[in-house]
């Protein structure tokens, strides 16, 4: 059961409660208690104490797994916190969707309350991502009708003006690649709406910056969540992300240009120094520019386990450094842009 958890979540494993009470009360809160009915029932009491004693633990969705019917037991654990009852013998894909609902929860429960296109914008591109993932396990293509219509809300509400209010209420869902992913299309389809692209072809940049770290979903969860800075090894399984999503997109129908060449160029440097190809000045695609620089902000501003997030101008100064690697007129509008949507803000997380 561990197992096939650790293709998609960090998993600590304890063979009894008390052993798990440190975890609870850790820097880091846990997405996702998973526990067996007879653990639960016997010896959970101190454990339980616990996790309903502050808000933050009480949030902690809890999988419980058993071999015959608890419905009674598992309607009173559902007055106190949010729990899921797997009766065995189950799949493991059973297993680990139940998981990916479990965790997500609470965040896409919050996005309830949002403006009707925002909390649109977050709960379709969440369900379109949790597909790609389901198809990326079972080494299927992908749907880009579904992704294109996904994406659709977001767009507009990058046109309306709203980007930074979605930027900043996809943070903190627990599927990391999907936040970026979201961020990412955001700031592209910010920087294509200003250089004027319309319609069809704004859809097919937003969907691009959805699409192009989807190979992530194949990345090992240890060099994805690494709490330090990647080694050799981890880095070159890292890149490869680029040619993960490259074979996915190659299984899928309908994929445009634009998406694919967002997604083998995002990397590239102006200079040479980028991956996998070591494209130079002229050879880099215009979108896959503009991807380049989001992604870079993106990641500087994230949170990650090895680094805090940067502030806007800490992120901005970076940028700037990189001047013979990013594109320097679309690193002068992305200022503009961004700076404009978070006039209203001293910082971007
Ligand atoms: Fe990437
Ligand atoms: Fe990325």
């Amino acid at each position: 059961m561990v197992s096939s958890l650790t293709n998609a979540y960090e998993v600590d494993f304890y063979s009894s409660t008390d052993a798990a009470i440190p975890a609870l009360r850790g820097s880091v809160t846990p997405g996702l208690i998973v526990m067996d009915y007879n653990l639960m029932v016997r010896h959970s009491r101190e454990f339980m104490k616990i996790k309903l004693q502050e808000e933050e633990l009480q949030e902690i969705p809890i999988l419980v797994t058993g071999t015959v019917d608890h419905d009674e037991f598992i309607h009173t654990v559902r007055m106190v916190c949010r729990v899921h009852y797997l009766q065995r013998p189950f799949l493991q894909s059973q297993l680990r969707e139940a998981a990916a609902h479990l965790v997500s929860a609470p965040i896409e429960d919050r996005w309830k309350k949002l403006p009707a296109r925002q909390k649109e914008a977050l709960q379709q591109t969440a369900i379109n991502f949790r597909a790609i993932e389901k198809k990326v396990r079972k080494g299927l293509g992908l749907n880009m009708e579904d992704t294109r219509e996904s994406c659709t809300p977001l767009m507009e509400e990058v046109l309306d003006g709203n980007g930074a209010a979605l930027m900043e209420n996809v943070k903190g869902h627990h599927n990391h690649t999907y936040v970026h992913s979201v961020k990412v299309a955001t700031l592209m389809t910010m920087l294509a709406k200003a250089i004027g692209i319309k319609g069809h072809e704004l859809l097919t940049v937003t969907a691009a910056g959805m699409l192009m770290d989807v190979g992530k979903i194949a990345t090992p969860q240890d060099v994805l969540n690494s709490p330090d800075n990647l080694d050799k090894d981890q880095m070159i399984e890292m890149k490869k992300h680029v040619y993960h999503t490259h074979d996915i997109l190659e299984q899928s129908d309908g994929v445009t240009e634009g998406i694919k060449v967002v997604a083998e160029q995002h990397h590239e440097k102006l200079d040479g120094s980028g991956y996998p190809f070591g494209l130079k000045g002229k050879d880099l695609n215009e979108l896959a520019r503009f991807a380049a620089i989001s992604d870079i902000f993106c990641a500087l501003t994230d949170k990650r386990p090895y680094k805090p997030a940067y502030s806007f101008n800490q992120a901005i100064k970076v940028l700037e450094k990189m001047e013979d690697q990013i594109d320097p007129f679309l690193l002068a509008l992305f200022k503009e842009i961004v700076l404009l949507a978070y006039a209203d803000q001293s910082s971007v997380h």
